[in-house]
C-alpha cells in the first residue's frame, strides 16, 4: 500500500571522519508527503546526513533507504526521485536566472526546459530578473532560484539543508511558504535546520540530532510534552494589582512584562500548585484578569535534552 510506505527509512547510521564520530547509530524514518526536520546546532551532523541521503557520501554502516532504493546500493535509482538543495546555493553567478534554469532542464531531461524555465521564474517572482546575471541578484533571490532549479523534473523528495540560513525575516517566510505548498502538493520535505522555531512551524515530525545520536523525536507538540514543567502566564487589571502579586509570589519563579500587565509563573504543572497559586491570589483579593497555560517551547525542549544528556554523561 503506496500510502502507508516511509519516503526515507534511517537505521544505524554510521560515519566518523578520521577521528571524529559524526553520526553514532542514528535512526529515523519520514513519512510520503510529510515535512521532516532534523534538528541540530552547527557541527551536529546535518549536512552529513543530508550528504548520505543524497549519495553524495557514503556511510561506515546502517543503512538507508530513500524512494524505496538503497543508498548504498542504487545511487542511480535514489538521484532520480530526488533533489538537494544546499546550504550554500549551486546556482551559476555567470548565467543569468533563465539560463539556469534552463540548464538543469536539459540536464534532467524535461520535456521542455525553456517552458519550465519560464513557470518555474513565474512561480518564485523572478520574472523581472530572469535574463540578469545572478551575480546581481540578492540573497533571497538566489536562494529562490536555487529551489526553482531543485524542482525541475518534479522531484519526490526534496532535501533542504538549512533552507532560511542567513536570509532575512521576510525571504525565510516566504520560504516557509513554498517548502510549505511543496508539501501540500505530495512531495516529501526533508530539511535541516537548527532554528527550533523553523521546525516548530514547518515540521509534521522532527528529529533532534545531538552528539551523533538522535536524543528526541516525534511531532511538535509531543517533543513539547517531553517537558513536564509549564509555565502560567496571569494577566491584571493595573501596575498595583501586578505589583501586589509579584511581592505576594516571591517564592515562586516570575517574569513580569509591566506593559502587558502580565506575569509569567514557572509551575511544577500540577493541579495542585496551580490552584494554590490562584488561590493564593484570590485570598490577597488580586483579581486575575486572564490566565493562559502555555506550553513549554522547542527552545525548552532542546535546552532540556541536551542538559539530561550532560548529566547522564558526567
Ligand atoms: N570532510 C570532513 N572531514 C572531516 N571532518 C568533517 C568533514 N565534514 C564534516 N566534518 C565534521 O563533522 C562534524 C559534522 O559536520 P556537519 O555534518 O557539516 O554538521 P552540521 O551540518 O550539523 O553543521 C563537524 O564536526 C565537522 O567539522
Ligand atoms: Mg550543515
Amino acid at each position: 500500500m503506496e500510502k502507508y510506505t516511509a519516503a526515507i527509512t534511517v537505521d544505524q547510521l554510521r560515519k566518523s571522519y578520521k577521528k571524529v564520530d559524526v553520526l553514532k547509530g542514528v535512526s529515523f524514518s519520514v513519512e510520503k508527503g510529510s515535512i521532516f526536520a532534523l534538528l541540530g546546532s552547527n557541527g551536529a551532523g546535518k549536512t552529513t546526513t543530508i550528504n548520505i541521503l543524497t549519495t553524495l557520501l557514503n556511510a561506515d554502516s546502517g543503512t538507508a533507504i530513500v524512494d524505496g532504493s538503497d543508498v548504498a546500493k542504487d545511487a542511480t535509482n535514489v538521484r532520480k526521485h530526488i533533489s538537494l538543495t544546499g546550504q550554500f546555493a549551486a546556482v551559476d553567478d555567470i548565467l543569468t536566472g533563465r539560463e539556469n534554469l534552463e540548464m538543469i532542464g536539459d540536464l534532467r531531461h524535461v520535456a521542455n526546459p525553456a517552458e519550465t524555465a519560464a513557470k518555474l521564474l513565474d512561480q518564485f517572482d523572478l520574472q523581472d530578473a530572469a535574463d540578469r546575471r545572478v551575480a546581481t541578484y540578492s540573497g533571497g533571490m538566489r536562494r529562490r532560484l536555487d529551489i526553482a532549479m531543485s524542482l525541475i523534473g518534479s522531484p519526490s523528495i526534496i532535501f533542504f539543508d538549512e533552507p532560511t540560513t542567513g536570509l532575512d525575516p521576510q525571504s525565510r517566510n516566504s520560504m516557509w511558504e513554498t517548502i510549505k505548498s511543496l508539501a501540500d502538493n505530495g512531495t516529501t520535505i526533508f530539511l535541516t535546520t537548527q532554528y527550533l522555531e523553523e521546525a516548530d512551524q514547518l515540521a509534521d515530525k522532527i528529529a533532534i540530532l545531538n552528539k551523533g545520536k538522535i536524543v528526541a523525536e516525534g511531532t511538535p507538540a509531543a517533543l513539547k510534552k517531553l517537558l513536564p514543567h509549564g509555565q502560567v502566564e496571569l494577566k491584571f487589571q493595573n501596575e498595583k494589582q501586578l505589583a501586589a502579586a509579584i511581592k505576594l509570589l516571591t517564592s515562586y519563579q516570575t517574569t513580569q512584562d509591566e506593559e502587558s500587565l502580565s506575569l509569567a509563573v514557572t509551575t511544577d504543572g500540577t493541579v495542585a500548585q496551580l490552584t494554590q497559586l490562584l488561590t493564593k491570589l484570590e485570598s490577597a483579593h488580586i483579581e486575575v484578569t486572564e490566565f493562559t497555560q502555555k506550553a513549554p517551547t522547542l527552545d525548552d525542549v532542546f535546552l532540556k535534552i541536551v542538559n539530561d544528556n550532560k548529566e547522564k554523561k558526567s
